[in-house]
């Protein structure tokens, strides 16, 4: 865990902040937010509020409510001045993004606004991701000042190449993603530290396809966004992170192996090879119920038929098998899409018929949540008290499921 200070400058690219912030707590680590007047205009204070538990700050004549203090801290009984304690507390400063404008006045050590004196104040390392229109970024100007910040060991998270907020714009100058800059700072979180070091997690994704034949296959709505979210937030924590991915067509993490699969069969061999050197799996794969029974080897033609029939013919159900074979210091995790009322009953019957240590459960009557969806709200059932989580970003609700891990975990230490 590593307490974070990040600051947020004016740009377009603000909003992305907040996926950064949303990333970082869902890994365990502590933020305060520091924000740019400008920067207000874009995305508001009480978006990051929501997400840190901490006040932000913007000026430096405001006092802190907090006292510099950052949320896993108490808040001490003096008053002290804000920038100043704030940058002490933190183990890093990262400003994202770095508009080109805040770039020349750390360059040339201006302190005209809170940000600007915490960065001047800061002893801990300083981490800038740049963000603006590629002609600022590609100036002579904003380079030198790159440059000079760079060779006075600050980081610098360069921006991506890709389509920018003007229409038709194209070039590099895109913040870079919210996962990069994760990565940096935590390069800078000492080996060791973090919550899940150590510790090893497999996590299956995606949809599996059943061939028809050489051209079709039976398959399910599955995005895999579940399953990455998961991994990216254990990758956080420090653990050690392998994916089987069931034909996911998402951006993949720099920490994370990923080993691609598509039908049920592969994914069980993928997975009972993984499965003996995991601590935790999380098993979030739509796997297949049922496969064709005899695929065609070329493509099937219409051959004036009326109807098709096709013979399905049951797998392997992965999860049940692996948990006959577990030993008792792993921990199982299951995903069930369930539709409708009754939902949760099934879904406990589940959790005993697969001996699994928890079942998260989603409503997929609900349009708004689950598959192909960036959101999700789930419950999670185990043989204690069930706990619902409210609608969230996948990767918000990724974290809170590790934390129930966790939770699990401490239970079974102090009552073994
Ligand atoms: N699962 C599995 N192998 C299968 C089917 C499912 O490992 N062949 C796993 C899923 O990855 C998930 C859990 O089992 O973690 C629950 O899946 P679900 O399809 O809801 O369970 P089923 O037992 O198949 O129940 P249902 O009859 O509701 O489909």
């Amino acid at each position: 865990m590593a307490r974070i200070l990040l600051g947020v400058t004016g740009g377009i690219a603000a909003y992305k902040a907040l996926d950064l912030v949303r990333l970082a707590s869902a890994a365990g680590h502590s933020l305060r937010v520091i924000q740019t007047v400008n920067s207000q205009r874009f995305v508001g204070a009480a978006s990051f509020a929501a997400i840190t538990g901490g006040p932000v700050l913007t000026s430096e004549w405001e006092r802190d409510p907090a006292r510099g203090a950052f949320p896993d801290q108490p808040t001490p009984e003096h008053d002290p001045i804000s920038h100043l304690e704030l940058v002490r507390n933190a183990d890093v400063f990262v400003i994202a993004p770095a508009s080109a404008n805040t770039i020349a006045k750390l360059a040339s050590g201006l302190a005209d606004n809170l940000l600007t004196s915490a960065a001047l104040a800061a002893s801990c390392p300083l981490i800038l991701a740049p963000a603006m229109n590629h002609q600022m970024w590609q100036n002579g100007a904003t380079q030198a000042n790159v440059e000079l910040l760079r060779r006075r060991s600050i980081r610098v998270v360069d921006p991506e190449v890709g389509s920018l907020a003007s229409r038709n714009e194209w070039g590099s100058g895109r913040l870079a993603r919210p996962e990069a800059i994760l990565a940096a700072i935590e390069q800078i979180v000492p080996a060791g530290q973090r919550p899940w070091d150590g510790r090893r997690v497999l996590v299956t994704a995606g949809g599996t396809r059943e061939p028809i034949d050489a051209v079709r296959f039976v398959g399910n709505r599955s995005s895999g966004r579940m399953g990455f979210a998961l991994a990216e937030a254990a990758a956080a924590r420090g653990a050690d992170v392998t994916v089987i991915a069931a034909n996911v067509d998402l951006p993949r993490h720099a920490q994370v192996a990923y080993l691609d699969v598509k039908t049920a069969a592969e994914l069980e061999q993928a997975a009972r090879e993984q499965f003996p050197s995991c601590d935790l799996l999380l098993m979030a794969a739509a796997v297949a119920d049922f496969t064709a029974a005899e695929p065609a080897a070329g493509k099937l033609k219409k051959d004036g038929r009326t109807e098709f029939e096709l013979t399905l013919t049951p797998t392997t159900d992965v999860l049940a098998e692996l948990a006959k074979v577990r030993t008792e210091a792993q921990m199982l995790v299951g995903f069930a899409a369930e539709h409708g009322p009754g939902g949760l009953e099934l879904a406990r019957a589940k959790l005993a018929a697969k001996g699994l240590d928890l079942l998260v459960v989603n409503d997929v009557s609900d349009a708004e949540i689950g598959f192909e969806s960036r959101s999700n709200e789930v419950t999670i059932v185990s043989a204690g008290a069930d706990r619902h989580l409210p609608r969230a970003d996948k990767l918000a609700i990724a974290g809170e499921i590790l934390d129930a891990v966790d939770e699990l975990t401490a239970e079974r230490a102090r009552t073994a």
